[in-house]
């Protein structure tokens, strides 16, 4: 057991002395009694009968205080009992030792408690003045309580109990992905808080009935209350919150406010808005609580069996939960974790939103692709078994997953047929667009794979207009399917360019300073981005920020070209719907001219609006006007 300071309190009369002492025996451990402190003018005022106020009581509070102190110093634990009535008292009991001290509340009825001191002779106090002592009490939410009907043994060993129970680490919300991260923290060995809410026939005993499925969470403890949850984690408390993004986390974190102690950390785990995410570790300082944004990938399975973790937040407090989220985490080929302390602030949520953002546009790459090889007359087994070949050049776990689906057979059809063609999104994508948009950065592959999902759901009216603009007669296809992998080849580069290209943009805007290269390391496992390409470019980021400007990309994307051409600008002629493919060449070719159309955006803005232009001839910067129409 670490060095603790275990205060025994409650109203007179209700055993503190006798159940302090008994718990001090059997720990083995130095036993005080707090009205041994008293100062002779308070012992005096008491037993004439008298009540101390606040006064009589701070010097008294402070000297128990500094005992506690010195016992922390010396590094022996001990039992001090003192009534503490009101929060205040505990306040000062728990100056600077708010990390060691377990708090044990001696509950009774103010009849049982009038009764024991009836019968209790040569005692200072009066059982006249235990109704004062009601009065003042404001019962401690964070402490053990115990009812004191039952025998002082019995009470000791339920002290023990709930003193040694405490658990390491609290996951809060046992959804999907909650589960999973909780099956994978004990499966790692860590001892375990659980909770779930409780909802009436909705919701009812989540965590109890999660906890008995496993055997993992054998020595887990589950709870629907949220006090007991939080009082069951030691200090600082570490809670991981696994609950819905968006208003449900400040929800959450209202309800655990109140509970919690100065130095806990709590951990967003959701999806969160990176921008959310820095105005809660701003309200959550102010209160002494420390806040994690961590983004986690992998789906369900990445969570049980380790995903890819990306917090964010103060360095400080990074390494308080480091051991957790490192030991849970995917590890990558030189056997490292893949979780890596990524900045502060919302920086973790903001990577995570990017990570999502590339994940958009390698999926509908792949979608892409999948119209190119059906129209040249493949059906879903046979564009599985070319993706299958293309595993030796572009491998990705996106392109895995997409192979198993295309096997997919219901019935005597495959499954991929039968399935509503409207993608849904839950707004990371969105966000991505929206940052790309305020950073000024040419995500457009995202933004175009983001849209496409968009568009699909207009599923009415792209049957009328399909109906009102039907296919022109088609030209006999020029590309093959090695066309195809190569065109794909380019794509899926020019997509980690604009995608990394963004988060160095935030970097350098809000000074996070986000190394390029370890993010690629821990997105090479457990993330849905995983991938060959990946791989590569935790090495070239040693080199270089940008992609662009590596000699073995240049090299690539050079002889690349010819085939996202040719695949594109057929597929324009046969008016096949590649969105984000042709994107990719088309911001291609708009980012390497070295002369761009935008001098007619100038002139036309200076022509209108007094906007103002610069010229090419003058390198000073100045700005000039001119009258157009003269
Ligand atoms: C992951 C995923 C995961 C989820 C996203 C995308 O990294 O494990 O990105 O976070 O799949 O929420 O969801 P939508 O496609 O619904 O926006």
């Amino acid at each position: 057991m670490k060095t603790k300071i275990i205060f025994i309190i409650g109203v007179s009369g209700v055993g503190k002395s006798t159940i302090g002492e008994l718990l001090a025996n059997d720990l083995k451990i130095p036993f005080f009694d707090g009205d041994d402190y008293h100062p002779k003018e308070n012992i005096k005022k008491m037993s004439n009968g008298e009540a101390l106020n606040d006064m009589d009581r701070y010097g008294w509070l402070k000297k128990i205080n500094e005992l506690a102190i010195n016992q922390l110093n010396t590094e022996s634990s001990c039992v001090i009992v003192c009534s503490a009535l009101k929060i205040a008292y505990r306040n000062i009991l728990n100056e600077g030792i708010k990390q060691n001290s377990e708090w044990v509340f001696l509950q009774g009825s103010f009849d049982q408690i009038k009764e024991r001191l009836d019968n209790r002779k040569g005692h200072f106090m009066s059982s006249d003045l235990l109704k004062s002592q009601f009065d003042i009490l404001e019962e401690p939410a964070n402490a053990i309580t115990i009812n004191v009907k039952t025998s002082p043994k019995n009470i000791v060993e339920i002290i023990k109990n709930k003193l040694t129970e405490k658990t390491e680490f609290g996951l809060f919300g046992l959804g999907v992905m909650g589960k999973s991260l909780s099956r994978n923290l004990a499966n790692n060995g860590f001892k375990l808080s659980l909770f779930n809410r409780h909802v009436n026939e909705i919701e009812e005993n989540v965590a109890l009935n999660f906890k008995n499925q496993f055997t993992e969470l054998s020595s887990a403890l589950p709870f629907d209350n949220i006090a007991s949850f939080v009082n069951s984690i030691e200090l600082p408390r570490k809670i991981m919150l696994m609950v819905n993004a968006g208003k449900t986390i400040d929800l959450v974190i209202e309800d655990l406010l109140p509970h919690l102690s100065e130095g806990d950390i709590l951990i967003d785990g959701g999806n969160s808005n990176y921008k959310k995410t820095k105005e809660r570790v701003d309200y959550l300082k102010s209160k002494g609580i420390n806040f994690i944004g961590t983004g986690v990938s992998g789906g369900e399975e990445g969570a049980l069996k380790g995903p890819s973790i990306m917090p964010g937040g103060t360095k400080e407090t990074y390494k308080k939960v480091q051991p957790f989220l490192e030991k849970i985490a995917a590890i990558d080929k030189n056997n490292l974790p893949c979780c890596t302390y990524i900045g502060p602030e919302g920086s973790g949520h903001f990577v995570k939103m990017v990570h999502n953002g590339i994940e958009y546009a390698e999926m509908q790459l792949l979608a892409d692709v999948f119209v190119l090889l059906k129209r040249l007359g493949n059906n879903p087994n046979q564009i599985a078994d070319i993706l299958e070949s293309w595993q030796n050049t572009s491998n990705s776990y996106l392109l895995e997953i997409t192979i198993d689906i295309l096997r997919k057979k219901e019935e005597n059809d495959w499954l991929i047929h039968k399935i509503m063609d409207k993608a849904g999104n839950k707004g990371t994508g969105n966000w991505t667009t929206i940052a790309t948009s305020e950073l000024g950065v040419p995500s457009t592959m995202i933004t175009s794979s983001l849209f496409a999902r968009y568009t699909s759901f207009f599923k009415d009216e792209r049957i009328t207009a399909s109906n009102n603009f039907r296919e022109s007669e088609t030209h006999s296809l020029k590309f093959t399917e090695a066309d195809v992998s190569k065109a794909y080849q380019f794509a899926r580069i020019i997509n980690h360019y604009q995608g990394f290209k963004l988060i160095k943009e935030a970097s350098d805007t809000y000074e996070w300073s986000l190394n390029l290269s370890e993010l690629a390391r821990i997105w090479t496992n457990g993330c849905i981005i995983r991938s060959e390409l990946m791989t590569t470019l935790v090495s070239v980021f040693k080199n270089t920020d940008n992609l662009l400007q590596d000699n073995s990309f240049i090299r690539e994307l050079n002889s690349l070209k010819p085939f996202v051409k040719k695949v594109v600008s057929d597929s324009v002629l046969n008016e096949l719907a590649i969105p984000t493919l042709s994107e990719s060449i088309i911001f291609f070719n708009v980012f390497t001219k070295s002369e761009s159309s935008a001098n007619i955006i100038q002139a036309q803005r200076d022509y209108f609006g007094a906007h103002t232009y610069q010229r090419k001839n003058d390198t000073s910067g100045k700005f000039y006007h001119t009258n157009w129409k003269n």
